[in-house]
C-alpha cells in the first residue's frame, strides 16, 4: 500500500514573506522523510514562490482550494488548470469553507471532479458537527457528503487521485482531539463506505482535526487512519516535521 500522507494546511495565515520562511524551515526539518508523503497547502498568494523553495524537496504543494471550472467570469476564483503541473494537490470540502462560507455538498463534487479532471490530485475532506455526532448521525452525515463528492464522476476516480480527510469539525482548532478510537471507526467506515458504494478500494484515509506533534503516534497507529490533515500545528517547523517523523514510525506496517 501507499505512504501515509501527511499534509499542512496553513489557512489564511502568513504574509508572503513569512510563508516563504516557513516553508524553507518545514523543508529543512522534514528533510527527506523515508515512507512518508508531506504536502504544505499554503494561501494561493504564497503558491507560486513556496514552489520554487520546495523544488526538489520532495514536498509537494498544495492549494486548500480550487474553482469548479477551468476558466471564465467567475472573479476572485483560481481554477484547477492555473495550478495543473507545478502544483500536486488541491484541497476541497474543508469545513471551513462549508460551514462559514456556505460551500454545498454539490458544488464540492463539482470542485473535485474540475481538479481530478485537470490532473490534480484532490483532498475532500468531510465531517460531522458537534451536534450530528451527538444525535448520532455523524456516518449518515460522512456518507452523504462522499457520495455528493462523487456525484459528478461518469465513472469513479482512480484510488490515486484523491485522498479523504475526516475532519469532526469540533475537533478543528479547538484543541479536542477525536480519540483514536473514534477517528478510526469512522475512517473505516469511509473505506468501507467507497468500496460497497463506488468499488473503490486503497484510497488513503486522513484524520485532521487538533492533531499535534504529542497526539499523532497514537492517531497514526490505528489501522485506517493513513496519516493527517494539520492545520495549527503546521505552523510551526518543528511541531509539524515531528507529526511527519511520527507518521513515518507509528504507521501500522500492514498498510
Ligand atoms: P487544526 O486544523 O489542526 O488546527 O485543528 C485542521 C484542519 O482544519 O485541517
Amino acid at each position: 500500500m501507499t505512504a501515509p500522507l501527511v499534509a499542512g494546511n496553513w489557512k489564511m495565515n502568513t504574509t508572503v514573506q513569512e510563508g516563504i520562511a516557513l516553508a524553507t524551515a518545514i523543508r529543512d526539518a522534514v528533510g527527506k522523510p523515508g515512507g512518508v508523503e508531506v504536502a504544505i497547502l499554503p494561501p494561493f498568494t504564497h503558491l507560486w514562490p513556496v514552489h520554487d523553495v520546495l523544488e526538489g524537496s520532495g514536498i509537494l504543494l498544495g492549494a486548500q482550494d480550487v474553482f469548479w471550472e477551468t476558466s471564465g467570469a467567475y472573479t476572485g476564483e483560481i481554477s484547477p488548470t492555473m495550478l495543473a503541473g507545478w502544483c500536486d494537490l488541491a484541497l476541497v470540502g474543508h469545513s471551513e469553507r462549508r460551514h462559514l462560507l456556505g460551500e454545498t455538498d454539490a458544488q464540492v463534487g463539482r470542485k473535485f471532479l474540475c481538479a481530478v479532471s485537470s490532473g490534480l490530485r484532490v483532498i475532500v475532506a468531510v465531517g460531522e458537527t458537534e451536534s450530528e455526532r451527538d444525535s448520532g448521525t455523524t456516518f449518515a452525515v460522512v456518507d452523504r457528503q462522499l457520495d455528493a463528492a462523487l456525484a459528478p464522476f461518469e465513472s469513479p476516480p482512480a484510488a490515486e487521485s484523491f485522498v479523504i480527510a475526516y475532519e469532526p469539525v469540533w475537533a478543528i482548532g479547538t484543541g479536542r482531539t477525536a480519540s483514536p478510537e473514534q477517528a478510526q471507526e469512522v475512517c473505516r467506515h469511509i473505506k468501507e463506505h467507497l468500496a460497497a458504494g463506488f468499488a473503490i478500494t486503497g484510497v488513503r484515509v486522513l484524520y485532521g482535526g487538533s492533531v499535534t506533534a504529542d497526539n499523532a503516534a497514537v492517531l497514526f497507529a490505528e489501522a485506517d487512519i493513513d496519516g493527517a490533515l494539520v492545520g495549527g500545528a503546521s505552523l510551526n517547523s518543528d511541531k509539524f516535521a515531528a507529526i511527519v517523523g511520527a507518521a513515518a514510525t507509528s504507521s501500522p506496517p500492514a498498510r
